[in-house]
């Protein structure tokens, strides 16, 4: 008799290219063998009847325990990872920074042996660039890339935080991200047209978040946008960018893609969700984020295009910052730290769409996991495959969940999510065939989860 350490047994499965009943066996972490009525024993069987049964969400956009803003994010490597595996994410990608002079690897290294004592799902980090170091970086990314680091990210604003590079700068990783195989991430505003507008209303006493949102309005992003897919159109360079939020822009890379450049598009769940009426509210503060919600007309746009197959991932950008910290911008939109929390909420809110029929199922299952783990060289994620890493969640489409601060398994004290309904909601998380959510519960422990080597495109 086979022996395995996980049977889920008579739930639909779902891929990218459809749903069908299907049992899935586990042993050593991995997915071993998939179809009707596996027989067996194992250590541990779950009847899955009437559940929907998902590859685990890989949330690629996240910034914990992040020097940002005169602060550090609200999230800890440990609570972060905890509140992922609660809402269905088993791979999470964290965005360390750069510091003056310092290399990737000494960075990235630094952050491995926070990770691997707290991360409690599996986890890979990006490189924030923000200096070249006179060309030593450029160099430095083979060893990176080597080392199963395939992205590095570029922001084309917050020159106060020393984080902007210049389009020399981008322009080099562009190229040399091509060479190697790697991707380059970038966050597309225009900082000029920032400083203009945010020096123009702090004169006029217009200090409210209201005017952090018109401080960088839609073609403040659209700007950026257009400029970097220009960029990796013509040094033919691959480029994906992050937390696309206005229309114009959305539509310079779709362009783009369709003359045959390798522009990747993300968009986050909080620019389908709100628009920037948000910061006419009293608490408009609290969801301040770079760049900002935007008007009506963006987010239709990104919906028809999540729903056309033109986006390729949802991921959260998450980055909470406590009550107190957001109240330090009541007076002045320019000292909010910006961020919003998200991480728990991505894949519900996407299986919510797809469970009241604006999306598929199979389109969640693509941006939340499959799309994100080819794009960034996941070779063992994203997919419920033999072979696969056991990541896995079960989803009861006939749950109703309420989200509040109270149910939520972060650091931070409040959520711009509070109050949303979500019908459908995950039961259970398991990460490499190990349970890490329960009902409402986290199951698993800090340092469970594993560093992702991630393999370059070559
Ligand atoms: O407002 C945001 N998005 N904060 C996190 C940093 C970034 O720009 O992604
Ligand atoms: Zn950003
Ligand atoms: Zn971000
Ligand atoms: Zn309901």
């Amino acid at each position: 008799m086979k022996h395995y350490n996980l049977i889920i047994k008579n739930g639909i499965v779902v891929t990218t290219e459809g749903m069908y009943k299907c049992d899935i066996a586990v042993k050593d972490e991995k997915i071993v063998e998939m179809g009707l009525n596996i027989e067996g024993e194992a250590d541990k069987t779950v009847d899955a009847s009437g559940m929907l049964v998902l590859p685990g969400a890989m949330d690629v956009h996240t910034h914990l325990q992040m020097p940002f803003g005169g602060t550090v994010s609200a999230d800890s490597y440990l609570s972060g990872t905890r509140a992922a595996a609660c809402g269905g994410v088993t791979t999470l990608f964290d965005y360390p920074v750069q510091r003056a002079g310092g290399t990737i690897m000494d960075l990235i290294n630094s952050k491995k042996e926070i990770l691997e004592k707290d991360a409690c799902i599996d986890w890979a980090s990006h490189c924030c660039i923000t200096n070249l170091n006179d060309g030593a970086i450029l160099k430095e990314m083979e060893k990176a890339v080597e080392e199963g680091i395939t992205s590095f990210k570029c922001f084309l604003v917050y020159k106060k935080e020393n984080m902007m590079v210049d389009d020399g700068t981008l322009a080099r990783l562009l190229l040399r991200a091509r060479e190697l195989g790697a991707l380059v991430n970038i966050h597309a505003e225009n900082p000029d047209l920032i400083d203009m507008y945010t020096e123009q209303f702090l004169k006029e006493g217009k200090t409210g978040a209201w005017y952090h949102y018109l401080s960088r309005p839609e073609f403040v992003e659209a700007e950026a946008d257009r400029r970097a897919v220009h960029w990796a159109k013509h040094l033919n360079g691959p480029l994906y960018v992050v937390h696309m939020a206005d229309k114009e822009g959305l539509e310079a890379c779709i362009q783009a893609k369709r003359e045959g450049a390798e522009v990747y598009i993300e968009t986050c769940p909080q620019y389908l969700e709100f628009t920037c009426d948000v910061y006419k509210r009293e608490d408009g503060r609290n969801f301040v984020c770079s760049p900002p919600m935007k008007g009506q007309e963006s987010q239709d746009a990104l919906w028809q295009a999540i729903k056309a197959d033109l986006i390729d991932t949802v991921a959260t950008d998450h980055c909470p910052f406590q009550s107190y910290e957001k109240d330090w911008g009541k007076d002045d939109f320019t000292k909010i730290p910006n961020g919003c929390a998200g991480v728990e909420n991505l894949y519900p809110y996407m299986l919510d769409a797809a469970n009241k029929g604006k999306i598929t199922f199979s389109q969640a299952v693509a941006l939340c996991s499959t799309n994100p783990a080819k794009i960034f060289g996941c070779s063992q994620k994203g997919e419920l495959r033999v072979g696969k890493d056991a990541d896995i969640v079960i989803y009861d489409k006939n749950k109703d969940f309420t989200v509040s601060v109270k149910n939520m398994h972060s650091d931070y004290d409040h959520t711009i999510w509070e109050g949303k309904k979500f019908h459908g909601y995950p039961v259970q998380t398991y990460l490499r065939g190990n349970l890490v959510y329960d009902n409402g519960e986290f199951t698993g422990k800090p340092g469970m989860g594993k560093f992702v080597k991630r393999v370059p495109k070559k």
